[in-house]
């Protein structure tokens, strides 16, 4: 017995890993271990021997079963020391940098105007920037060989010969997505629909894609009265003071009256401010939806009626906050969007403020 007790302890001591540990337990203590073994022959022997053997190999077996479950121990501890070593980690470093995008004045704006006038109850339209030419001219009243057609500057998308459907434009304004609203819908109907347009023209204020806001409101008694008082509600809150209007007879094919819609500005020291001073600038156009064009969105002009404008929305984040040149907007110069750009986080709400 002391021969089997000096032989597993030192082995147990002397165990390398987790396996070679088992394997002694295994010998020793298992189902045919040397240990369980003997325990066995207990049977065979006389009373007497058993009295003094039996009490001696239980001790045996207990002394193993700790010495396993103490080498396994430290051997866990040990496993654990080995692993703190190699993946220890400095948290005192400093951390990596990354870099911070920011919105651009575009997107900022957008949602200013979306926020405003969905506080109003007009909800937002989309429609294609590839746009069929009826929607984009003749559903809005512009006949073929009408001059505004050609005002435009147009760009028109290829057509595969054998393809009989009609021409495709890079629409020219968000106008077209009135007659998709109201086919979509029927009325009333209160919309607006924010977007990318495009015009072949480039200078200082005029990029060939630019961005517009439409609005439509369509019930059976609206009037020249309501869109009045909504833009000036919108300009007031979007520029956070109260803004005049004027409106000023004009001529669109989509509306009859039109009207173009200039906002009270002071010219002192070369900076436009709104909501001051004498001057006036134009910033969008607007009217009485033309009884062709609620009949175009397949809605009866004899029951129902609206009012309809289009603005520039690069033209109001410029006038909202200072940005000189149009171009800037599209090159993509990191300096510049680190410099008009919004937070991620300075999501505009209402009651946020604008
Ligand atoms: N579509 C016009 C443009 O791009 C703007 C416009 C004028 C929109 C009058 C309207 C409107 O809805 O009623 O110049």
């Amino acid at each position: 017995m002391d021969d089997l007790r000096q032989k597993y302890l030192t082995a147990i001591g002397d165990a390398a890993d987790e396996t070679v540990l088992e394997d002694l337990r295994v010998a020793a203590v298992g189902k045919k271990g040397e240990v369980s073994l003997k325990m066995r022959e207990l049977g065979k022997m006389t009373p007497e021997e058993r009295q003094v053997a039996g009490p001696k190999l239980n001790a045996l077996k207990d002394e193993i079963n700790a010495a396993l479950a103490a080498k396994k121990e430290a051997l866990a501890d040990t496993a654990l020391d080995e692993r703190l070593k190699s993946e220890w980690l400095d948290v005192t470093l400093p951390g990596q940098p990354r870099r911070q995008g920011t919105i651009h004045p575009v997107s900022q704006v957008t949602e200013e105007v979306t926020a405003i006038l969905a506080d109003m109850g007009f909800s937002v339209a989309e429609g294609p920037q590839i746009e069929d030419d009826w929607f984009n001219f003749d559903a809005l009243n512009i006949p073929d060989h009408h001059p505004a057609r050609g005002e435009m500057d147009t760009f028109y998308m290829h057509r595969d010969e054998g393809d009989n459907r009609l021409p495709h434009v890079l629409r020219t304004h968000t106008s077209p997505v009135q007659i998709r609203a109201m086919q979509k819908h029927g009325a009333p109907i209160r919309v607006i629909a924010p977007g990318r347009v495009y015009r072949a023209d480039y200078d200082q204020t005029h990029t060939p894609m630019f961005h517009q806001v439409e609005g439509l409101a369509i019930d059976r008694d609206i009037s020249m009265a309501n869109l009045k008082w909504v833009l000036e509600e919108f300009f007031s809150v979007f520029f956070g003071t109260s803004v005049k209007t004027r409106f000023r007879a004009s001529h669109f094919p989509f509306t009859e009256p039109s009207a173009e819609v200039d906002i009270q500005c002071s010219w002192e020291g070369g900076t436009v401010k709104v909501g001051e001073g004498e001057g006036w600038l134009e910033v969008l156009g607007s009217g009485m939806v033309h009884p062709n064009v609620i009949r175009a969105g397949g809605i009866d002009p004899d029951d129902w009626q609206g009012f309809a404008f289009g603005m520039g929305i690069d033209r109001m984040a410029m006038l909202k906050y200072g940005i000189p040149d149009l171009r800037a907007f599209f090159d993509s110069d990191l300096r510049w969007l680190r410099h008009y750009g919004f937070s991620a986080l300075s999501v505009p709400t209402l009651h946020g403020g604008l």
